[in-house]
């Protein structure tokens, strides 16, 4: 899409944006939409600046309309109107949904209802893969009433420290201000080299790559999940013919504790105990590794856990 050059501006990584935009629009007091589960760097800053933060609600593919339709209409019978609705609509950090078009019209109308800016994080965009595509960016479909920011961080490489902001040009101009007492300007070297980077193609035949790089990981990746899986079916089946003698059938018999119709002798019951302890033990192993590894948490403790510290 084409943008005017005035609605441009270029900070060091969508970090430096999400700082930016917070310290410009945010004042002690303020209501900012997140999303229930959001990126923590983001929450931070909104909170550092004196924000109350609301979550809306999620699914599967991202913000309930409905719900929010609610939310907002509870906060406007108190008086409450948020700054802004902070979202990353591709990719959503942590949950990895991708709020499907239907969902972005919604919200850009329920946006321009209650009279609220959008700030939309999409510094995920440019990592679909395996085919995935997304919808426009809620700004290439309402430019009016969103904030856009954007980072070749999660694309190209973190230590760039290069990302842009669109957003309508009297906002930027404001931004700009706001840069020059921050930093004066990002490194114009790289600027310039990411530039002529972009001209001559180089970044999308990158991206190409990377999203067959990814692709082919992700196959290895579940290869390597089945044969795990297969593994431990073979490991529990071990274990079973040990305990009864008999492979097969009764494997499945065991497995559901069915035995009303056999009489099995001591030794036999002593090997199923230790067949059933033994065939538990790589789940059991996994649970303790996973409640005293804090590195190696699940995705919903992860989750779960940002979702409490959050909006305590
Ligand atoms: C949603 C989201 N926004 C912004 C950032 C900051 O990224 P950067 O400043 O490297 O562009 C991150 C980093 O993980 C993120 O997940």
């Amino acid at each position: 899409m084409d943008v005017p050059i005035d609605d441009v501006m270029i900070v060091t990584g969508s970090g430096q944006g999400i700082d930016m935009i917070s310290k410009l629009l945010v004042n002690p007091g303020d209501t900012v939409l997140c999303e229930e589960f959001c990126y923590q760097g983001a929450m931070r800053r909104f909170r550092q600046l004196g924000a109350k933060l609301e979550a809306m609600k999620l699914d599967g593919d991202g913000i309930v309309i409905d719900a929010l339709a609610a939310q907002l209409a509870a906060l406007k019978s108190k008086g409450i109107t948020p700054k802004f609705i902070y979202t990353i609509p591709t990719i959503q950090n942590p949950t990895a949904s991708i709020l499907p078009l239907d969902r972005r019209h919604a919200l850009l109308k329920l946006a321009r209802q209650h009279n609220i800016a959008i700030f939309e994080d999409e510094c995920y965009a440019d990592l679909l893969w395996q085919g995935v595509e997304a919808p426009p960016s809620l700004y290439a479909l309402d430019p009016g009433c969103v904030i856009h920011l954007g980072s070749f961080s999660k694309s190209l490489a973190p230590a760039l420290r290069l990302g842009y902001i669109v957003a309508p040009a009297a906002l930027i101009a404001e931004l700009r201000v706001l840069r020059r007492l921050m930093i004066r300007h990002p490194t114009a070297f790289i600027e310039r080299s990411f530039a002529q980077f972009l001209a001559l193609g180089y970044y999308d035949a990158f991206n190409r790559r990377l999203v067959a790089v990814y692709t082919l990981a992700a196959a290895y990746a579940g290869a390597a999940g089945a044969l795990l899986a297969a593994f431990f079916v073979l490991y529990q089946w071990l274990f079973f013919t040990y305990a009864d003698g008999t492979p097969g059938m009764r494997y499945a018999k065991i497995a559901l504790c069915t035995f009303e119709d056999e009489n099995p002798t001591r030794q036999q019951m002593r090997r199923r105990i230790v067949a059933l302890l033994l065939s538990a033990l790589p789940v059991g192993l996994g649970f303790v590794w996973a409640l005293f590894d804090d590195d190696r948490m699940t995705w919903h403790d992860r989750i779960s856990r940002t979702y409490q510290r959050s909006y305590r």
